[in-house]
């Protein structure tokens, strides 16, 4: 999708398309991407300048879940419109001084992309210049093991994100695949989980007559399935 604004061209990739290609310089070394991380779930996500508040919060958080993120399948990169050396004195500096809410001595193992001439947020439509022409909003990108975008979540500057709801959304990506359903509202592992709609009159005859104890079909296109919380766990986490 493009937007012409102020003689600008803003490129946003959709869902399902293939992830755009970079080259970058990262705090874990050089990185080329998607082909780094084919075979895994991976959240790229962008914050808009290092060494401010909500940033930190959100850094600290999402470093003290990488473990829970990694057992997933899913592996973190970040990026900013800062330079390496910004970057790493400001991990340093989570690391070495900054205690919030029970976290301390947090250390960002993940890579966080440098992106000084916006080469990546651009590609990426992270900048959104309404909101600010020289950071990046907070994005986040989950790319499937093929390369592919499968979710898109964009919250403004002054947002810090809700990391569960992103555990939520890798764990709900990951059971709609391997089990061939859809997840319904505020869906949690162990929730029933949707059956996709029939397809013909015989299958909605079918489905509303079914004597199958795990299925409930509140009307022929709405019908759920039971699936036990260590099932769906067994598929999804390492
Ligand atoms: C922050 O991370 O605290 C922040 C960054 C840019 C604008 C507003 C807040």
């Amino acid at each position: 999708m493009e937007e012409i604004k102020d003689q600008q061209v803003i490129s946003m990739p959709c869902i399902g398309d293939p992830a755009p290609e970079f080259k970058a310089v990262t705090t874990q070394g050089e990185m080329n991407f998607p082909s780094d991380y084919k075979g895994d779930w991976v959240i790229l996500f962008s914050h808009p300048a290092d060494f401010t508040p909500v940033c930190t919060s959100e850094f600290m958080t999402f470093a003290s879940m990488e473990e829970k993120f990694t057992k997933a399948n899913c592996k973190l990169v970040g990026l900013s419109i800062d330079g390496l050396y910004s970057h790493i004195a400001w991990l340093r500096t989570i690391k070495e001084k900054i205690e919030y809410k029970g976290m301390k001595n947090v250390e960002v193992n993940f890579p966080l992309i440098e992106d000084i001439k916006m080469d990546v947020a651009k590609k990426y439509g992270m900048i959104q210049p309404n909101e600010d022409s020289t950071k990046a909003v907070r994005a986040v990108f989950f790319i499937d093991p093929k390369g592919i975008i499968r979710t898109i979540i964009y919250y403004p500057l002054s947002l810090g994100r809700n990391f569960d709801e992103l555990y939520r959304v890798i764990i709900a990506l990951q059971t709609a695949d391997a089990f061939g359903v859809a997840t319904p509202a505020d869906w949690y592992p162990g929730d029933d989980l949707i059956v996709p709609p029939a397809g013909s009159c015989g299958t909605a005859k079918e489905r509303m007559e079914s004597e199958d104890k795990d299925m409930k079909c509140y009307d022929w296109f709405f019908c759920t399935k039971k699936m036990d919380k260590e099932k769906v766990l067994e598929k999804v986490l390492k």
